[in-house]
Order: C-alpha cells, then structure tokens, then sequence
C-alpha cells in the first residue's frame, strides 16, 4: 500500500490496495492512515453498492437513509445525484438541484443529528465532463490557527445544527414525520476526536447559531469562521475519475461540492457511518 499525502494540511491518495479483498492488517492501515489525514483518496477502485458497504463497515456502522423517497432505495446507500430516479435531469429548484446546491455549501455530513455522522464515503457512477469536484477543508488545522482570545471565547460555547435551517426546500419531499425526527441538536463548536484527541471547529452549513448569543450576531461570527477556516492550505481538492472512492472525516472535516454544467448528469453514491453510541437511533444494525 502506497500513501502519497496531498500538499494540505489534509487528504492523501492511496494506492496498491484492492479493497474488495482487504486484509484485517491492511484494513487497520487504512485507518491509521485515515486518523492522520482525514481524508483518503482511493483511485480506480470500481465498487460495487455491497464492497461499498462492506469496506464502510470496517470504520463502525452505517447510518440509514433520511427518506427514501429523494435518497435512494437501499437505506445505507444515499444517491448523490441531479438526476431523477428515472433517468431525467432534475431542473433548477426542484429537490435533487436543491440538495445539491446546498452540497455545494461547506458542511459536515449529519451535523444536525444528536449522534453526528464519523465517516462518509463517496463512490462515482456519472461525471460531467468538466467541473464537480469535490473539496476538503481541515479544521483541526483551522482551530489551531486561531488566536488565543478566540479560542478562550470559542472553548465552551455550543453551537446549534438545525435540519430545518440548513435544508428548507430540499425537505418538501420529505414527510411530517420524517423532519420532525430532525429536530435542532447542540453540539460543542471545538470538537475533540475520539481517537486522536486533536482538537477542531465543528461548523458548516447546518450550524445555526451559538446557544445564549445574539442569533443574527452569531450566525455572521459561524459564517465568518468558516470563511476564514476553508482556505489553502487547508484544502484538498479531489477530482473525481470514475471507480474512485474517497472517505473523509465528518469530526474534522468541511466538504463542498463544486458546480458542474447544469445540462449533465452526475451521479455518486454515498455511505455514512455514525458515530459510536449504542442508542443511536439513526444507525442500521447489520
Ligand atoms: C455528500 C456531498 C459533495 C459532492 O455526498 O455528502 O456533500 O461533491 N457531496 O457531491
Ligand atoms: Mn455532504
């Protein structure tokens, strides 16, 4: 296995694995290696939906699907997609080119959940012929980059990550019981990693605002962060070749999607794994 570290604070691209045929010492590797860039590039590694999963699977389990009805229709396998089930392009403002757009805003997988998503891990099926990368932007490294006052100020506060903020539009498909199952959690703004004990900014597009502060006045202070967080050398940029997959860090890690000509399809497929917590209520058990 060969790992070659992209020139951020974060991402590397791995080669000389097959993961349909890992090994328990290669898999432990992969996330050692994984624990130290937070983002891992595989190339040309051409997954089908059950290695897919079953490589997730190595990193905890797979959370399911928010609706079925705009994602996908395997509960752990969510379609990233401006295309319609049937085959047609979905146009400017329905939900398909609404959850994307928002995916082309800076976020955290499953911020707005109580137990936050670990890891997310994308495949390619259909690419535009130029543009829709996908970037990565590294916010341990943007937490140490803070000055001292701001990290004092920022050490206790929590953040509130709403669904229903974040999403509107891209919700209409959705029932009243699915978004009432998304109701606002609060998450700690400097979050540590379970396993690395690193310290990092926990924002992106679902944050809201900081509990007990002005709401407009916090919600421009969250923008302002992730402004100046999201910038080289804190960004990796991949882009994408059919049969890649690409695994990242929600703890630690931003991502964006970038825009593509709105005429052609692009469709990738995404698995998510959550956090460790036996009462999850969002995680599948198999
Ligand atoms: C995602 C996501 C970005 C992209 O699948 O979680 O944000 O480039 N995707 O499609
Ligand atoms: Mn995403």
């Amino acid at each position: 296995m060969e790992i070659v570290p992209s020139e951020a604070t974060l991402g590397a691209r791995i080669y000389g694995v097959n993961l349909h045929q890992l090994d328990d010492r290669t898999g432990k590797r992969i996330i050692e290696a994984w624990h130290e860039y937070s983002v891992l590039a595989f190339p040309g590694q051409h997954l089908d939906d059950e290695a897919h999963i079953a490589f997730s699977r190595r990193f905890g389990h797979l959370e399911r699907l928010l609706t079925t009805a705009i994602e996908g229709t395997k509960p752990e396998i969510f379609r990233v997609a401006n295309v319609r089930p049937d085959g047609t392009l979905d146009s400017a403002g329905g939900p398909y080119d609404t959850l994307n757009r928002g995916n082309q805003q800076w976020h955290s997988d499953s911020s707005y959940k109580r137990i936050t998503a670990k890891a997310s891990a994308l495949r390619t099926h259909t690419l535009p012929s130029s543009g829709g990368e996908t970037q990565f932007a590294d916010m341990r490294s943007a937490y140490d980059a803070l000055d001292p006052a701001r990290k004092d100020w920022l050490a206790d506060k929590l953040v509130v990550h709403d669904f229903a903020y974040s999403h509107g539009k891209a919700a209409d498909l959705m029932t009243d019981a699915e978004r009432a199952a998304l109701p606002p959690v609060a998450h700690p703004v400097v979050r540590i990693h379970e396993e690395t004990g690193r310290k990092s900014l926990f924002i992106g597009r679902h944050a809201s605002h900081i509990v007990g502060e002005d709401v407009e006045r916090s919600r421009s202070l969250l923008r302002e962060l992730t402004e100046s967080a999201c910038q080289s050398p804190r960004i990796f940029t991949h882009r994408w070749r059919v049969g890649d997959l690409v695994i990242w860090d929600n703890r630690c890690v931003l991502h964006r999607g970038r825009p593509w000509p709105p005429d052609e399809p692009r469709i990738l497929f995404r698995t998510t794994v959550a956090c460790d917590d036996p009462d999850n209520e969002w995680q599948l058990s198999r």
